[in-house]
């Protein structure tokens, strides 16, 4: 069975299958009626020999053994020789003799529980629920990482590009290996998208992988996330909490905009990266864990670091390998497949078939600076498939801003001399125009998260003079 079938055949419908062992026919005939009258399917054996023939034939959920099988031994043993067959094999010992040592055991054993006779019928079926509801949530568990680990290989990364390609060898390269990562590049270029493809590729992947946003929590909320506290440490600490370091333990820890920690608690983390601990906060005890640090900024690190703004032991701590994306207006060639990418993609969620681009529409779509990058270009796909009336996407099925003047005026970058930072705050500043400062509008059509408007609002003081939009520039409250 391949990895993808075992994992969804985890979840597929129809009874649970039970396996008694009993070699009582009384007992056994009870054990089976219970489990029956809760719909189980049920298959029952009276030795041991038996049970390993009905074992090899039909896939059982949870086996009930009898702990003396008067013909060929002991149902602790008998478990044991099932469950290296298969290991999710949940037993239930059943003994007439409630000795402590027995049903250690048994439980040592890999045994899920055990039950002494005479036992209540309803006791009987309690456990056995129980049972299969670990079994579930076990498997539903696996099946939902696998899910995951399916959804962000390296092959759901588009791309043909020269940079792409190059990034992809990149990739491979340190997936194989436990450093530190910082990846680079503008607003929705993918540098979450790759983080996770890494984890999912690492010897870490059966680990978490824990996202942190450095520019979304305050200073005292994003410390205590990382480090976890004591109960009582401040008001409102009700009771111990573990920190994201620890809860990640094994895995990987994904701090995204990294450039947006505050300095004091740069220098806690930079300790605790070193040291491999770390302090909750009210405790003096300190907390091992053992992380992978991947860490994304859309702003210059270097330069965050002679501005005073970032702590340069840091950087070189987080900045063992950089992966620096491209913009999308960098790597053309790529606009097309992604473009053809996502339309599959809203196909698939509007339940159509056909679809495609105009031969005007790809100019458009080739000729716009994507400011936004995949993500702006993944949302302006994703409308025009909504709003296409015929299968043909055409160029006036796509947002005016791919024809407007500012848009060939930003694409004409090298010419008009302006820096990047200058045509970023023009481009929004003409979009919050345009949507008379809806900031969560702007934000949609920008393709970029509304805290990153938010923040660049206030970067580019665009909520200044202008009278309306001054009203709501606080800061965005931390989700
Ligand atoms: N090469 C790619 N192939 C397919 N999808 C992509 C690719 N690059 C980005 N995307 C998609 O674009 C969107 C934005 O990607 P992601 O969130 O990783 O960007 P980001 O760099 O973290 O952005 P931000 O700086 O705004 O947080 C996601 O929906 C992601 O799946
Ligand atoms: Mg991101």
């Amino acid at each position: 069975m391949s990895d993808l079938q075992q994992a969804s055949s985890a979840l597929r419908p129809g009874p649970y299958r039970v396996l008694v062992v009993e070699d009582e026919p009384l007992m056994r005939s009870i054990i089976v009626q219970l489990a029956r009258s809760d719909g189980y399917e049920v298959f029952e054996a009276p030795s041991a020999e038996l049970a390993l023939d009905i074992f090899e034939r039909e896939k059982i959920d949870v086996a009930i053994l009898d702990l003396n099988l008067t013909s060929g031994g002991n149902g602790v043993e008998l478990l044991g020789k099932l469950r290296d067959r298969d290991q999710e094999l949940m037993g239930i010992i059943v003994t007439a003799y409630a000795s402590v040592e027995s049903a250690v055991e048994a439980l040592h054993k890999g045994a899920y529980d055990y039950i002494t006779k005479p036992f209540a019928n309803e006791h009987l079926k309690a456990v056995l629920r129980n049972a299969l509801k670990e079994k579930h949530l076990f498997q539903e568990n696996r099946y939902l990482h696998h899910e995951l680990r399916e959804k962000y290989r390296f092959e759901n990364i588009i791309g043909k590009s020269d940079a792409i390609e190059q990034i992809f060898r990149m990739m491979e390269k340190v997936a194989r290996t436990d450093s530190s990562v910082l990846i680079t590049g503008e607003s929705g270029t993918g540098k979450e998208l790759v983080a996770r493809a890494i984890h999912f590729s690492s010897e870490r992947a059966n680990g978490r992988f824990l996202p942190i946003n450095c520019g979304a929590l305050p200073e005292n909320l994003l410390e205590s996330e990382l480090f976890g506290y004591k109960k009582g440490a401040f008001t409102g600490a009700g009771q111990d909490k573990v920190g994201l370091l620890k809860a990640a333990d094994k895995g990987t820890v994904f701090f995204d905009e990294i450039g947006e920690m505050p300095l004091a608690l740069q220098v806690k983390l930079l300790r605790a990266l070193q040291e491999r601990e770390c302090y909750p906060l009210g405790s003096n005890d300190p907390v091992a864990f053992d992380v992978r640090v991947l860490c994304a900024t859309n702003r210059n690190l270097e330069a965050e670091v002679r501005a005073g703004r970032f702590r340069e032991e840091l950087l070189y701590r987080i900045n063992v390998i950089n992966i620096n994306l491209p913009a999308l207006r960098d790597r053309k060639d790529d606009i097309p497949l992604l473009a053809n990418h996502f339309l599959r993609k809203s196909e698939k969620s509007l339940g159509r078939t056909g679809m495609r681009f105009s031969k005007g529409a790809i100019r458009l779509l080739l000729n716009y600076p994507w400011p936004g990058n995949v993500r702006e270009l993944e949302n302006t796909v994703e409308r025009a498939a909504i709003l296409a009336e015929t299968d043909v996407i055409h160029s006036h099925d796509l947002p005016d801003k791919l024809r407007s003047p500012s848009s060939a005026a930003v694409s004409n970058i090298d010419s008009n001399g302006l820096t990047l930072e200058e045509l970023e705050r023009e481009h929004i500043k003409r979009v919050l125009e345009r949507v008379d400062g809806d900031k969560a509008r702007a934000a949609q059509a920008l393709g970029i998260h509304l805290s990153t408007l938010y923040r660049k609002v206030q970067r580019y003081r665009l909520d200044e003079p202008a009278g309306s939009a001054g009203a709501e520039s606080a800061a965005p409250r931390p989700a």
